[in-house]
C-alpha cells in the first residue's frame, strides 16, 4: 500500500509543468497536452518503472512527466506490467522482462536503441532499450518526439544508432561569463558560484543535449585559459560533470598549450621536452581524479596568437601526441584543431590548413582527431568544403560547425542552418574512394575509422531563450540530430523542431519550415553572394565593410578576400591564381579551375571575373550581383509577411519577438545590399540594372558607421 502511495505520488510529480509562460526556455522539450495522444489502448497506459541507475531514474522522469503532459494526465507509475498498454525502458541488464525479448540489441552499439510494438505475458506493450542506460534515454527521447510530432505509430518497430561517436558543443565561453561570438547573453557556466550551487539550468541543459544525442560538451573556450586547469576549476568542472553524466554528456576542455609555464613554473612548453612532457602527465592524471570519465582536450594551438608547438620548430603531430599519450591510459582524446593561419605565411589564407595539415597524414596518435572547420576559411554564410575532407584517410577527421552566427547576422537574422551543415555533409571529396562524402570522412565510415565525430560551436547563453532568438535554438537542434544521423534531411528536421517547439498545425507548420529552408540562403544573398566571403565590419563582424583594407594583417581585410577593381571581382583561386583549387581531389580540382563549370554560387570564391561575365541567367555578372542582393532583401520581405500571418497560432510571447527581430533582419539587410551596392559600385562604374533602387545614403555615410559595443566580440 505505501509502495503504491509513493508511485502515485511519483506520477503526479511528473505531470509536466511548462517552467514559464512560452518565453521559449522549454526549448523543443514541450509537453503540453496533444488530443491525438495516446492514440489507442496499446500506448502508454502504465510506465514501468525503472531506477535502477541515475540515467534510468532520468528517463523515467522524462517520460512520467513527458507522456502525462502529453496525455493530459498523470501516468500511472509500476513495478510490473499490469494491464495492456504498458510502456516499459531500460536495457537487458535492468530488466528480466527486457532480457527476455529478442530486441536485435546487437545491432545497436552502446549507445543506440530499439522502439518496439511487443506483447508481454499476452498483452501489448512498448519496450525502449538499449545496451546501456543513455541508449535508453536517448531512445525515451525518440519516443516522446513521435508523440510530441504526433508521428507514432500503431506498431512500432524502431532502430537506431548513432553515425558519428563524438557529438559535442563547443562553448566559446570564457571564466569571466563572457561567450567569444555568443549573442545569448552571458555562459551558461556559472563559474563564481559552481561547485556549490549547480543551478538547475545544467540539467534541462543536459536534458536538451541528450534529447538531440549530443554526447560531449567542450566548457570552455578555444582561445583558453590555463586557469580552467588549476585544482580549483577541476573541482567546478567535475561538479558540472556531475550533472551532466547521467544525461551521457561528458565533459572536455580546451587545453592552453603553454600551461606548463603558466600554472608549472617550466621555462618553456616544448612537447618533447621531458619536463613539459611530465607535467602534462600528472596534470592529466590530476584531472581524472576529479572527473573520471573526463572526455579528453580541445587544442586550438598556433592559431590567431594561441601557443602551440610551433613555437619550438615542433609540428601539429608532436604536440597532439604529447597530450594524447597522457590521456591515452585514461581512454581520453585530443581534438587538435585544423583552424590555423599564420601571420607570417604570404600563402593564400584558404590554402593554409591543408599545407601544413597534409604532411602530418599519418603521424597522429591514435587517439587523436584533427578537427576541421567545414570550409577552408570561417564559418562564412557560404564557403565550399574544406579540401582537407577527403585529403588525410590515415586521420580521423572530426566536422566543426559553428552553431552561434558569428558570420550570418547574430541572434536576430533568422537563419536556419541546417541546410549550410547539409550542404558540407553530402559535398562529393571526388576521391577515388566511392560513396565519398564529406560526410563519410566525418563518420569514419569511408576509411573505418573508430573515431569519428562532429562539433558544433555552441549559440548558448544565459538568455532565457537559450539561444538568443527562438528560432536560433533550430540551430542547435539541427547540429545533434545530424551529428546522430548526417543523412536525416533538413527540411525534415526543420519540420520536427517546428512542430515540437511550435504546433502541429499544418497550416502553421508548413509555411514556417519553408520561410526556414530558404533563409540561409536570404542571408547569402544579401551578404555575400556568388562565393563573395568575410565582407563584415571589422573585429566584431557586424554589418558590412567591405571597403576595409588598412588592417595590418592582409587576411584581415575584406578587400583580400572580395579583391575587387576595375576590370571585376573576386579571388583568383585557380592554376592562375593562389591555385587552392589544386588541394582539391583531381575532379573536384578540376570542376573548381575553371570557370564554367565552377557552380555560380561560389564562381567569386574560385575566380576573378570580369564585372561583364556572362551568368547562366544571361545577365553580366554586375547586374547578377546588384539582383542578388535585390533578391535577398525581398526574401526577407516575404519572411516577415510568412510570419505576420502566423498571428493568432502561436503564444504573443514568442511572436512578438520573431515579428521584432525579423523587422531588424530587413532593416539590415537592406543596409548590406546598400552598403554593398554603395561600394561595389564605386568600383565597378556601372548602372544598376533597371528597377533596382539606388542605395539610400552614400558610401561615406556606411564607412562612417561604427559599432564599438557589438556583441560577442573576441
Ligand atoms: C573565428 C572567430 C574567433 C575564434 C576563431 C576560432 O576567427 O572570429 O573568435 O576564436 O574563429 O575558431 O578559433
Amino acid at each position: 500500500m505505501k509502495h503504491r502511495a509513493l508511485l502515485a505520488v511519483l506520477a503526479a510529480a511528473f505531470v509536466y509543468l511548462p517552467a514559464h509562460a512560452e518565453d521559449g526556455y522549454d526549448l523543443w522539450l514541450r509537453y503540453g497536452q496533444q488530443s491525438s495522444y495516446p492514440p489507442s489502448a496499446e500506448h502508454s497506459r502504465e510506465l514501468v518503472h525503472s531506477d535502477a541507475s541515475p540515467t534510468l531514474a532520468a528517463v523515467g522522469r522524462e517520460l512520467a512527466s513527458g507522456l502525462g503532459g502529453l496525455a493530459g494526465a498523470p501516468i500511472p507509475v509500476v513495478r510490473e506490467p499490469s494491464r495492456p498498454g504498458a510502456l516499459l525502458y531500460g536495457t537487458p541488464r535492468s530488466s528480466a522482462l527486457i532480457a527476455g525479448l529478442s530486441l536485435g540489441l546487437e545491432r545497436v552499439g552502446p549507445e543506440g536503441y530499439v522502439i518496439r510494438s511487443v506483447t508481454l505475458g499476452g498483452k501489448a506493450a512498448t519496450v525502449i532499450a538499449g545496451n546501456t542506460d543513455v541508449g535508453a534515454l536517448y531512445g525515451a527521447f525518440h519516443y516522446l518526439r513521435l508523440v510530441q510530432t504526433r508521428a507514432l505509430a500503431q506498431n512500432l518497430d524502431i532502430v537506431s544508432r548513432p553515425r558519428t561517436r563524438l557529438r559535442l558543443l563547443n562553448h566559446w565561453d570564457n571564466l569571466d561569463g563572457h561567450v567569444e561570438r555568443g549573442y545569448a547573453g552571458q555562459s551558461i557556466w556559472d563559474w563564481h558560484k559552481l561547485p556549490d550551487w549547480l543551478d538547475p539550468r545544467y540539467t534541462d541543459y543536459a536534458r536538451a543535449c541528450a534529447s538531440i544525442g549530443i554526447n560531449g560538451s567542450v566548457l570552455t573556450n578555444v582561445n583558453a585559459n590555463a586557469t580552467s586547469l588549476t585544482p580549483a576549476y577541476l573541482e567546478k568542472a567535475a561538479a558540472l560533470a556531475g550533472v551532466l553524466r547521467p544525461y551521457g554528456v561528458r565533459v572536455y576542455l580546451t587545453a592552453r598549450f603553454s600551461a606548463p609555464i603558466e600554472l608549472g613554473g617550466l621555462k618553456t612548453a616544448d612537447p618533447l621536452d621531458p619536463g613539459v612532457r611530465a607535467w602534462w602527465k600528472a596534470k592529466i592524471d590530476e584531472i581524472y581524479r576529479y572527473i573520471p570519465d573526463f572526455g579528453g582536450f580541445l587544442v586550438k594551438a598556433n592559431s590567431e596568437g594561441q601557443p602551440g608547438p610551433q613555437d619550438y620548430q615542433r609540428n601539429h603531430a608532436d604536440g597532439a601526441n604529447m597530450l594524447a599519450e597522457a590521456l591515452a591510459p585514461h581512454d581520453g582524446i585530443v581534438m587538435w584543431r585544423a583552424f590555423v593561419y599564420a601571420s607570417s605565411a604570404t600563402e593564400d589564407r584558404a590554402k593554409q590548413a591543408h599545407a601544413e595539415f597534409l604532411p602530418l597524414e599519418g603521424r597522429f596518435a591514435k587517439n587523436v582527431l584533427v578537427q576541421v572547420k567545414n570550409g577552408p576559411i570561417d564559418f562564412q554564410p557560404r564557403e565550399p568544403f574544406s579540401p582537407l575532407f577527403g585529403a588525410m584517410p590515415k586521420t580521423p577527421l572530426m566536422m566543426e560547425f559553428q552553431i552561434t552566427k558569428e558570420y550570418l547576422g547574430f541572434a536576430t537574422h533568422l537563419a536556419y542552418l541546417a541546410p549550410l551543415f547539409e550542404e558540407a555533409l553530402d559535398a562529393d571529396t571526388g576521391s577515388a574512394r566511392k560513396g565519398s562524402t564529406v560526410a563519410r570522412v566525418v563518420t569514419g565510415e569511408l576509411d573505418q575509422h573508430e573515431l569519428s565525430g562532429m562539433a558544433g560551436v555552441a549559440n548558448i547563453g544565459a538568455d532565457r531563450n537559450w539561444s538568443g532568438s527562438h528560432f536560433d535554438q533550430a540551430n542547435w537542434y539541427a547540429f545533434g540530430r545530424l551529428a546522430w544521423d548526417p543523412d536525416v534531411s533538413s527540411q525534415a528536421i526543420a519540420e520536427e523542431w517546428v512542430r515540437m517547439t511550435f504546433s502541429n498545425d499544418p497550416a502553421f507548420v508548413q509555411p514556417v519550415v519553408e520561410m526556414m529552408m530558404g533563409s540561409r540562403e536570404a542571408v547569402v544573398d544579401y551578404m555575400t553572394p556568388l562565393g563573395l566571403a568575410h565582407l563584415m565590419g571589422t573585429g566584431h563582424h557586424y554589418g558590412p565593410a567591405p571597403w576595409v583594407s588598412d588592417l595590418s594583417r592582409p587576411e584581415w581585410n575584406p578587400a583580400y578576400y572580395h579583391r575587387a577593381d576595375a576590370n571585376g571581382i573576386g579571388f583568383e583561386r585557380g592554376p592562375k591564381g593562389s591555385n587552392a583549387t589544386g588541394q582539391y581531389s583531381p575532379r573536384v580540382a578540376a570542376a573548381f579551375a575553371d570557370p564554367k563549370k565552377t557552380p555560380e554560387n561560389l564562381l567569386l570564391w574560385f575566380h576573378h571575373v570580369s564585372w561583364d561575365h556572362k551568368m547562366s541567367s544571361g545577365r553580366t555578372l554586375w547586374d547578377e550581383l546588384v539582383t542578388h542582393y535585390d533578391r535577398g532583401v525581398g526574401k526577407v520581405r516575404q519572411m516577415r509577411l510568412t510570419w505576420e500571418a502566423q498571428s493568432g497560432r502561436v503564444d504573443a510571447g514568442r511572436f512578438a519577438q520573431v515579428s521584432a527581430f525579423l523587422a531588424i533582419q530587413e532593416k539590415e539587410a537592406q543596409w548590406w545590399r546598400d552598403a554593398c551596392i554603395a561600394y561595389f559600385q564605386s568600383i565597378s562604374k556601372r548602372p544598376l540594372p533597371v528597377g533596382s533602387a539606388p542605395p539610400a545614403h552614400s558610401l561615406d555615410y556606411y564607412k562612417s558607421l561604427k559599432f564599438p559595443y557589438a556583441p560577442g566580440r573576441g
